[in-house]
């Protein structure tokens, strides 16, 4: 069985800090005193999530989807919600917060499905994103933290379900065999 090696930082806490800290104000710029629902979205954002809203100053609804998604036959997809949001978004600002966009599949999905619900905007941001990983044309409108084409742990992000509490995000590598 391969073990993990996860003892290499790619970002510190003290630059998660500042990047939380940088997206805030672009948001809060953005929005002015505007109301935000804020869509965290499970598992790997709770961190990221609960770090950003505290640093917005417009009146703020938090909420929580958790979705998956596969790729089947068809190029639109299918979007499973095991979570869905608590309120209605009709007419609302809508910020859905991700932990990483890879492919920007999962977010596709999300955002076709969402703009369904027919909000009075929508907007993405996620606190880390790898573009050279991407499927489609998904940008964020927040894009926190560039990275490279690395699996990452830590600030939210799991390997297998573990890591989520690393206060720095780190480069997951296979170290050993058998
Ligand atoms: P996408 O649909 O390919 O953009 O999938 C994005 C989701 O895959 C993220 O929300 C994460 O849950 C997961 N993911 C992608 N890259 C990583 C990584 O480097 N570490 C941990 N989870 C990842
Ligand atoms: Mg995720």
């Amino acid at each position: 069985m391969d073990n993990v090696d996860v003892s290499e930082i790619l970002v510190s806490e003290k630059e998660i800090k500042a990047m939380v800290e940088h997206t805030a104000s672009l948001i809060n710029k953005d929005f002015g005193d505007e109301e935000l629902i804020v869509v965290g979205i499970l598992t790997g954002s709770y961190v990221f999530t609960a770090d950003l809203v505290r640093h917005l100053t417009m009146p703020v609804i938090v909420d929580f989807m958790q979705v998956s998604s596969y790729q089947g036959q068809t190029s639109t997809g299918v979007l499973t919600i095991k979570k869905d949001l608590s309120f209605d978004i009709t007419g609302k600002n809508v910020l859905i917060v991700e932990d990483i966009i890879d492919t920007g599949y999962t977010l596709k999905c999300l955002k076709e499905m969402l703009l369904k619900r027919n909000p009075k905007s929508l907007k993405i941001c996620t606190a880390f994103d790898k573009p050279t990983r991407r499927t489609n044309t998904i940008e964020a409108d927040y894009a926190g933290i560039v990275i490279p084409d690395k699996f990452i742990v830590g600030y939210g992000l799991d390997y297998d379900g573990e890591y989520r509490n690393l206060k720095d995000v780190c480069v997951v590598s296979m170290v050993g065999g058998n």
